[in-house]
């Protein structure tokens, strides 16, 4: 079996943090997105992964590299414009050949793995063509959503339907045998311009391939907008156990804290879960329950909780700060000078909530 690992698209709704960074290398706990799944797929047996990319190519091949990392053998596949996650497939086929491969969303998020799923639809019955995941959701029509029949098999699936028919939504893995490549090339671009895998399953369906569907085993989050992702990183920190690499002075450490070698903590209280990076300096500061820092970032005097930081950011004497994300080399920090009111310098597409 051989996966597609989707790692292109433009991340519109995690603007700014999207502007400079692929939206599938944002970390939660400190690791990228795209390497829970990477990771997920070697676990599952996976050995040959065509990570398909866009815009933001060179920053995914950097991070990624050949796969050794991931115990994985990589191949990259260059998109240029994002054109659908069914034209992924299209670009891929020769990559793919006609073997079996699961396709995974490189910002869907997994907590239980894939390992079952890869291994039913490794073992099955050959008459089986697709097998999907779905999830039940409170807001269907911002996702794929599967029609189902009273014996639990699907018997259409729509992409983002404004009523949607059902709450059941398509989860971001997806596993085919090569009748999918006849699929993608029946279908045209759906009303966002895109050609949908949704729409090209659906297409198996109405030509009488088999589709099954199971239920997605555990949590999972399409981590593509920041409350989201804050919560991807809530989930990832709760799974970690704690490790104090990194020197520790005159502060407390309680609950999961995870200090990475060569950062500093002083004279602060780390309540976790949480993470702060390596080459990170925490002076004079509480960091609270699921909080990410990243690496070589600066917190001091300041109060921080739920919120991800991303590497090379300020923090200084900020008094609350609690949901939040705060791009690379960012600065926030108090004003040092008169006049004391608010004073901001912020990049396109950017959200600020100010007390
Ligand atoms: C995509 C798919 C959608 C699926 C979702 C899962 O949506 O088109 O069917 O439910 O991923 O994350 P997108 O993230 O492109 O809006």
């Amino acid at each position: 079996m051989k996966a597609l690992m989707l790692s292109g698209g433009s991340g519109t709704r995690l603007r700014p943090i999207t502007h400079t960074a692929a939206k599938q290398l944002v970390p939660i706990a400190n690791k990228p997105i795209l390497f829970y799944g990477l990771e997920s797929l070697a676990a599952a047996g996976v050995a040959e992964v065509g990570v398909v990319v866009g815009r933001t190519k060179d920053e995914v091949m950097a991070a990624v590299g050949d796969g050794s990392a991931f115990n994985l053998k990589v191949v990259y596949i260059d998109q240029g414009e994002p054109r659908g996650l069914a034209d992924t497939v299209l670009i891929s086929r020769d990559f793919l050949g006609d073997d079996d491969f699961v396709m995974y969303l490189g910002d869907n998020f997994l907590l239980g793995g894939i390992n079952d799923v890869v291994a039913a639809f490794s073992g099955r019955d050959s008459s089986v063509n697709a097998h999907i995941l779905l999830a039940k959701v409170p807001d269907p029509s911002r996702f794929g959503v599967a029609i189902m029949d009273g014996k639990g098999r699907v018997t259409d699936l729509i992409e983002k339907p404004a009523n949607p028919p059902s709450d059941l939504a398509l989860v971001g893995v997806y596993l085919f045998d090569s009748s999918i490549h006849e699929a993608v090339r029946a279908i045209v671009p759906s009303a966002r311009g895109e050609l949908e895998i949704t729409d090209a399953i659906a297409h198996l369906i109405k030509e009488g391939k088999t589709v099954n569907a199971s239920m997605v085993d555990g949590y999972w989050k399409d981590l593509g907008e920041p409350e989201a992702l804050l919560e991807g990183n809530r989930m990832a920190l709760e799974r970690m156990t704690t490790m104090i690499l990194g020197e520790v002075a005159g502060s407390k450490i309680e609950g999961t804290v995870v200090v990475e070698a060569g950062a500093s903590v002083i004279d602060s209280v780390i309540r976790g879960p949480a993470i702060v990076g390596a080459g990170t300096v925490v002076r004079s500061s509480y960091v609270g329950p699921f909080s990410s820092i990243g690496r070589h970032c600066r917190i001091e005097e300041t109060e921080v909780a739920n919120s991800i930081i991303l590497d090379s950011a300020v923090v200084s004497q900020i008094a609350e700060l609690e949901g939040s994300i705060i791009g690379r080399y960012a600065h926030v920090i108090k004003r040092a000078s008169r006049p004391i009111s608010n004073s901001i310098v912020v990049g396109d597409h950017s959200r600020l909530e100010l007390i």
